[in-house]
């Protein structure tokens, strides 16, 4: 079946201007027979949970370098994955991230489980990363949140019930458009278009391929969502 108009604008939109970045086989390298590796998806997402595209690039490079297999990282000493974060912040991430390391090599043969349910059953995996990884590396129609999907959403269906509440109502809409399709490149495309147009302040909806759906843009006042409760 044919998407709906708005995928297709929006998987239109990132085929043209999605972000390149190193753990990305582009579209075009897809098409070429590519695959992601769930290795690098899972390393990029856990990396970019708390920090920026730009800082995580170089220290994506060094891990990958050092220990180009999950069952390499996986053998390798505590401290020298912990040396090898030190700048990234958050340690309590590397030291799940080797533990998550550990339970695919040992318990899962060095392979990734390719599904939601079974990438969240591994250490140090949340509803976050479990599903960029299905959605990602395999492809599956999982709903992928973070920040700048929330406020997509948000004002993609002007949500006037304030965050953190409306959570479950955001990830019903995400999951709702979805295609089965292209569910990682859904994806990508959302959390690009939150990060490089539908920005929290001074959205730009003059060049926004969702905005004729939008129902924010309509309203004259994107800024508004997402809706925060008061404090
Ligand atoms: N932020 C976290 N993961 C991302 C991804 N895969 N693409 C763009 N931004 C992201």
């Amino acid at each position: 079946t044919t998407p709906p108009a708005i995928i297709r604008q929006l998987l239109a939109w990132y085929d043209r201007h999605h972000r390149d970045l190193p753990w990305r086989v582009t579209p075009t390298a897809a098409a070429q027979g590519k695959r992601t590796d769930p290795y690098h998806i899972w390393l990029s997402e856990v990396m970019l949970q708390q920090t920026t595209v730009q800082a995580v690039k170089p220290y994506f490079a060094k891990f990958l370098a050092a220990w180009p297999t999950v069952a390499d990282l996986a053998a390798a000493p505590t401290e020298d994955v912990m040396a090898a974060w030190a700048g990234l912040g958050y340690y309590a991430r590397a030291r799940n991230l080797k533990k998550c390391a550990e339970a695919v090599a040992e318990d899962h043969g060095g392979v990734f489980p390719d599904t939601e349910d079974g990438l969240r059953a591994l250490p140090g995996i949340g509803d976050y990363t479990a599903a960029a990884v299905a959605a990602i590396a395999f492809n599956r129609p999982a709903a992928v949140m973070d920040g700048n999907v929330e406020r997509v959403v948000s004002r993609l269906y002007a949500i006037d019930a304030p965050l953190p509440g409306s959570k479950p109502l955001m990830k019903a809409r995400v999951r709702d458009l979805t295609p089965e399709g292209r569910p990682g490149d859904f994806a990508q495309a959302m959390m690009d278009l939150g990060a490089t147009i539908c920005t929290p302040k001074r959205p730009a909806c003059a060049i926004c391929p969702l905005r004729d759906h939008c129902l924010a843009f309509a309203e004259h006042d994107p800024e508004r969502f997402p809706v925060k409760a008061a404090k």
